[in-house]
């Protein structure tokens, strides 16, 4: 029996080999961001109304203009193959049937194109930008040609953090398991390290540790597809990534893998709503696992949320079937938490849901 998205954790766990289960689980340093993701959702308190008719919720949204059946997308993370031989191609089926947006990691393991090819559905693609402009420019350029509908630079990443789980691990991908998005530009993708992980060293060679702001509007001259920014925490950056043209940003500490002790998502999202101040939509991410979390979310501005960790779970311990339970099961927390609320659709969530 699984009954919430946190019991899928120790049964992915048993199904999951120990070096990829300290790649999905680990956070940098003690970790102090990671388990903070969690309770900082959990302090938040609600003022909900009654008596009003909620016999009909509607759970649906946009996002830069696109439907979402529930305000929640699946987060660009790596390799899901290192969850299940279907991989990315499991979470787009399941995704396209929730009818939530996949965010596709450009260290995906099925790459860009096929899973494009797997189900119609608007889905977009998480950049990392290159070292070699030329290979960044060819990715997205692969992922405007497949359909993606928006470019997601993660921006918190200009050098990997220190994971000292992958490092106790030496953590490199199996044999047969790789980014095979990049397999056309370098045969040597991620080669195993002594001591060190493997993706620790990939990423400190291939990607460019110099960006400054100067790469968002190069993004929007080599691209028609709105930019989003993952990874903003502070209104500083919020007020830049508009001042610079990115149409959404995404408020997130990388699932607390980057740097440990940074405030958290669900801490940093007020403040960064009120920078971008209606001229770009919100999402956040990190920690969420409760729809009473997404309700939260939404109170405080963002217009959705992505999971990152519960859908590897589910993927993990049942394919396809299991991400789409993890999805129905917050898609109906989602409802539950709204129609206990009071609020029957997402414009009704406003600030009053949240407890001064
Ligand atoms: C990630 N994340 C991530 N982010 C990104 O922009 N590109 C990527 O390739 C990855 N890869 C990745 C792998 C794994 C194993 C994890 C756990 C995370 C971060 C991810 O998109 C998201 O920000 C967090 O996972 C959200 O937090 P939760 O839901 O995992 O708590
Ligand atoms: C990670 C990178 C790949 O968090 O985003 O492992």
């Amino acid at each position: 029996m699984r009954v919430n998205l946190r019991e899928f954790e120790a049964l992915a766990r048993e199904q999951v080999p120990p070096m990829a289960w300290a790649y999905y689980a680990g956070g940098a340093n003690d970790e102090v961001s990671l388990r903070d993701a969690d309770r900082a959702w959990e302090r938040f308190r609600l003022r909900p109304r009654v008596l009003v008719d909620v016999s009909a919720v509607d759970t649906r949204t946009t996002v830069l203009g696109t439907p979402l059946a529930v305000p929640v997308l699946t987060a660009p993370c790596a390799l899901n193959q290192l969850a299940h031989p279907d991989g990315e191609r499991a979470v787009a089926r399941a995704a396209a049937a929730a009818g939530v947006i996949q965010v596709l990691s450009t260290a995906s393991s099925v790459g860009l194109e096929e899973v494009a090819a797997e189900v119609a559905a608007p889905r977009w693609f998480q950049l990392y930008c290159y070292r070699d402009r030329a290979i960044t420019t060819d990715l997205v350029h692969r992922a405007e040609a497949a359909g993606y509908g928006a470019i997601c630079l993660t921006v918190d990443l200009p050098v990997l953090g220190r994971r000292e789980r992958e490092v106790r691990v030496s953590f490199s991908a199996p044999a047969g398991i790789t980014m095979r998005n990049l397999e056309r530009y370098a045969s040597d993708v991620m080669t195993a390290q002594a001591g060190a992980s493997a993706l620790a060293h990939y990423v400190a060679n291939q990607w460019d540790a110099s960006l400054t702001w100067d790469v968002v509007p190069w993004l929007r001259s080599i691209t028609r597809l709105p930019v989003v920014l993952k990874g903003i925490l502070t209104r500083e950056d919020a007020a830049l990534a508009v001042e610079h043209g990115a149409q959404a940003v995404i408020v997130s500490t990388h699932g607390g893998r980057q740097l440990d002790r940074v405030v958290a998502s669900a801490d940093a999202l007020a403040e960064v709503v009120a920078a971008v101040d209606g001229r770009a939509d919100v999402l956040v991410d990190g920690g969420i696992r409760r729809g009473t979390d997404v309700l939260v979310a939404l109170a405080l501005g963002a217009r959705a949320v992505l999971i990152g960790r519960p859908y590897l779970w589910g993927l993990a311990v049942d394919g396809e079937a299991g991400v789409a339970q993890v999805l129905q099961l917050l898609r109906d927390e989602v409802a539950l938490a709204m129609a206990l609320s009071g609020r029957t659709t997402v414009a009704a969530i406003d600030r009053g849901v949240l407890a001064p």
